[in-house]
């Protein structure tokens, strides 16, 4: 038996957790994947495993489904911690189909908690996002910044499972929980055989980049050039999702080997500095060696004007911080949407 510590990453053949189920093994964690490939693709896990030399146990399965949660736990003793990325993600979808995101946001939580306290997990990383803060009043936004009502259904699941987590935590003291609020993560692995697989057209600026470079898409349409920021255009914190991935490492490392009976600790995850929507062009004509055709359009309803990151205290608690760059993280992007597409990169 490997006396390696076991981590259960559920939503572990998706982007992010496809990059951390990688950089958990290059830690030297085991790990077991739950997902039910509503969102990700079976030959994820292949290559997750042809990068780390072994592959990840992977059960198909929803989380929705609470006897299969039961059962699960059941077959699987010994799980040291828990990193719970399984969740419905499209904002827009979220508006028009409001109970399936609180049908499967929540409701996959609820299962997956009750199986983490039947079988006495302590240690349990949960991912939030920046969305909880909407547009804050105060720029770089730390974590004590209210938390301002949601835009969207989807963004209202990551507060309402913030709570539940916090909740618990305070009711049964032998679980501890961190929740990380990612930034805006982009980006893939050095070697382009994971990376961002959005279904149909997508929705965020990176793969709608790379995909319009790649000949997929027309234009790109930059969604407003008259907000008041340097450029007009909307400011973001990117973050190159093996940083991100790095995070979830040190995050469950320290829920291993630093017991405190705090309250259930937040972490923003960003690199902590402001991009415009204009220099992500510019930098992705850069690294790409390519011209990208885009038009400036009118503003995407809910969008919010400028968000970025203050990090400090993900930097002196967990002593992370980001250390790729953001040409870094869009020439992985564009050498993925190469590789996926067969086409010779820069
Ligand atoms: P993703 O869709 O690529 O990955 C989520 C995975 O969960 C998919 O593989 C999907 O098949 C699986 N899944 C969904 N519902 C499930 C269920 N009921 N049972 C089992 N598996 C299920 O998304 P991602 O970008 O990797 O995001 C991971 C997490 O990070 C999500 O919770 C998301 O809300 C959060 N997040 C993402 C971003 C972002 O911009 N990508 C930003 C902030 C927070
Ligand atoms: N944008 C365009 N054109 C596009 C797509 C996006 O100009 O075709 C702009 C947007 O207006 C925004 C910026 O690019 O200014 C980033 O947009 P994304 O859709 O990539 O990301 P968001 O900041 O809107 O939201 C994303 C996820 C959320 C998550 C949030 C914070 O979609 O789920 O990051 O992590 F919560």
């Amino acid at each position: 038996m490997s006396d390696k510590k076991k981590i259960l990453v559920t939503g572990g053949s998706g982007y992010i957790g496809s990059h951390t189920c990688v950089a958990l093994m290059e830690a030297g964690y085991d790990v077991v994947v739950i997902d039910n490939l509503s969102n990700s693709e079976p030959w994820v896990m292949d290559r997750v495993g042809e990068i780390c030399g072994r592959k990840p146990e992977f059960c198909e399965m929803d989380l929705q489904d609470r006897e299969g949660v039961r059962k699960f736990f059941s077959e699987h003793k010994g799980l040291d911690g828990v990193i719970h990325f399984a969740a419905s993600k499209a904002v827009g979808d979220s508006v028009a189909n409001p109970l399936k995101y609180y049908r499967n946001n929540l409701g996959s939580l609820v299962n997956l908690l009750e199986g983490v306290l039947e079988n006495g997990i302590q240690s349990m990383v949960f991912s939030s996002s920046c969305t909880v803060y909407g547009q804050p009043d105060e720029l770089p936004v730390t974590e004590d910044a209210p938390i301002k009502r949601a835009e969207s259904p989807y963004g209202n699941t990551k507060q309402i499972s913030e709570e539940i987590l916090a909740d618990t935590q305070e009711a049964c003291p032998n679980l501890q929980v961190i929740a990380l609020r990612y930034f805006n993560p982009i980006g893939a692995h050095s070697s382009a055989r994971i990376g961002e697989l959005p279904r149909g057209v997508p929705d965020n600026l990176i793969p709608y980049v790379t995909q319009t470079a790649a000949g997929l898409r027309d234009k790109l349409r930059v969604f407003g050039s008259d907000y008041a920021t340097r450029d007009g255009s909307c400011i973001r914190d990117y973050i190159h999702v093996m940083d991100l991935a790095e995070a979830h490492v040190v995050a469950m490392d320290r829920l291993l080997n630093h017991w405190n009976s705090e309250p259930m600790e937040v972490f923003n995850l960003g690199t902590g500095t402001g991009v415009s929507v204009l220099e992500v062009i510019a930098s992705f004509e850069k690294v790409s060696g390519r011209k990208l055709a885009y038009e400036i359009t009118t503003r995407r309803p809910g969008d919010i004007e400028q968000v970025w990151a203050d990090t400090r205290r993900a930097n002196e608690v967990l002593g992370w911080t980001a250390k790729r760059s953001l040409d870094d993280a869009l020439a992985s992007a564009w050498r993925w949407e190469c590789a996926l597409r067969g086409i010779e990169g820069n």
